[in-house]
């Protein structure tokens, strides 16, 4: 149901109730409100809540302003209980943001990266190799496995051969939980109950000295993380931080899968990136990243009123910055919905117009500390699958619906007569 103002222009549409909408249509839900109603501005109500949505190419310069938003307080409990923890950095804002952001900043340096490299081309080969011998494999529950272990390795997280499935699947539960309601939420919410406690242990386990991760790695820098006031992070704090580390490396799986559709649907993307040209697989990966839908929105409340495109911003109201519309907007994009990785030869990294992993700078603000990462592990994973595996792609349901969030194709994309090169 819609009302408008009395005579007000369709620039400020306002909701009764908006959540039915939400779950209906799922990653376009502010695109297509604004689009139809002609605004960069929705006002909505989601669970009772007043919420304002913003899209169009200048929302994120806003939303990344931290004079006008902040996060404390911001994101949903049911975000907090499956994807994110509580107490996490997420939630922080200035000083005490800043001082816990650059201890992210500072396990993303060169040499870890480069580790993290080594570790996830290991990984493929040996997993491959295993993958040869099946009549055929579900790409997405082998990836996410196979990811799990380079993510536990890399940081300094002991992990049995025997719980990695377990590991794996509550480390993809979390992602897969929080845009649900009703069972896929409750998985998610068991799943970080169990990984919290598993991580708190290890947290204990490092700080007496019953176990020595690598110096500089994940568990190390974050065990021994002292907080502004100069105490240790507290366990749960500590334990909800390094799965900040180690579940998107896991959810990485849902970009390689894209990718591998992305390959699958256009040969001739498959076909440059066996040439080994480094800069089209680069463009390959930054297009995967916008076409592809992976995160719906991300959330912020008002610091202080403001005004913005003649709308006002009250302080305290909850405010949804629509990334995959922006990230599909085409006034930033030509052709925006056509799968064009050559987009990317000319493009300006403008921090505010391509944001699937939030915009800004990840410095001074919220935008996600592991891009790199992302981006390394990606690139090096497509290479593998285009260089170093020959497969099949049998007929399959590889759909995947937009109204799902997170989404995925139906399939998880089954491969079959797997040949390592
Ligand atoms: C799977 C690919 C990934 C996606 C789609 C993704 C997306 C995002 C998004 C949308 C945000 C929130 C930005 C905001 O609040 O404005 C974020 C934040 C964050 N991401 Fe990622 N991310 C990914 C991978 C990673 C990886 C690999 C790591 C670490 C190794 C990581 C660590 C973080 C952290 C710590 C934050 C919180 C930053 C802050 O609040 O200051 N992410 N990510």
């Amino acid at each position: 149901m819609v009302i408008m103002k009395k005579g007000h222009q369709p620039k400020c549409i306002k909701y009764i109730e908006s959540s039915p909408m939400l779950i209906w249509e799922g990653y376009k839900f502010i695109g297509n409100r604004g689009r139809k109603f002609g605004t960069e501005v929705l006002e909505m109500r989601l669970m009772g809540q007043k919420v304002m949505g913003i899209r169009g190419p200048q929302a994120a310069r806003i939303f990344y302003n931290d004079r006008y938003f902040k996060r404390k307080g911001a994101a949903p409990k049911r975000v907090q209980k499956t994807l994110t923890g509580e107490n996490g950095v997420q939630g922080l804002d200035e000083a005490e943001h800043r001082q816990r952001k650059m201890m992210f900043l500072s396990i993303m340096n060169q040499d870890n990266l480069a580790q993290l490299n080594k570790i996830l081309l290991k990984q493929w080969k040996i997993q491959s190799r295993k993958w040869e011998q099946e009549d055929s494999i579900v790409l997405f529950d082998y990836v996410q496995e196979m990811l799990c272990r380079v993510a536990c390795q890399w940081a300094g997280v002991p992990l049995k051969k025997s719980e990695i499935k377990l590991r794996a699947d509550d480390l993809g539960k979390m992602v897969d939980g929080f845009g649900a309601v009703g069972l896929r939420q409750w998985q998610g919410r068991i799943a970080r109950k169990r990984t919290e406690t598993w991580i708190s242990n290890i947290i204990d386990q490092i700080r007496s000295n019953n176990y020595k991760p690598r110096d500089g790695s994940a568990a190390y820098i974050i065990a021994w993380h002292y907080n502004l006031t100069g105490e240790l992070l507290s366990k749960q704090v500590a334990a909800v931080e390094l799965i900040n580390i180690i579940r998107p490396i896991v959810a990485i799986t849902t970009y390689i899968v894209f990718g591998a559709l992305a390959m699958h649907k256009y040969p001739e993307c498959r076909r440059k990136l066996q040439l080994g040209d480094e800069r089209y697989a680069r463009m390959f990966v930054q297009e995967v990243r916008r076409y592809y839908p992976f995160t719906p929105f991300v959330g912020a409340l008002v610091k202080q009123s403001f005004l913005w495109k003649q709308h006002l911003f009250k302080k305290g109201t909850l405010v949804l910055l629509d990334i995959y519309g922006i990230n599909h907007d085409p006034r930033i994009w030509d052709w925006p919905n056509e799968f064009y990785p050559e987009r990317f030869f000319a493009w300006k990294e403008n921090p505010f117009d391509f944001i699937p992993q939030g915009g800004g700078h990840a410095s001074s603000g919220h935008r996600c500390a592991g891009e790199m990462v992302t981006i390394e592990v990606m690139e090096a994973s497509y290479r593998y699958l285009a260089r170093n595996m020959q497969y099949k792609v049998p007929r399959q349901n590889l759909h995947y619906s937009l109204r799902r969030i997170p989404t995925l194709p139906k399939s998880r994309f089954i491969i079959k007569k797997i040949r390592i090169k």
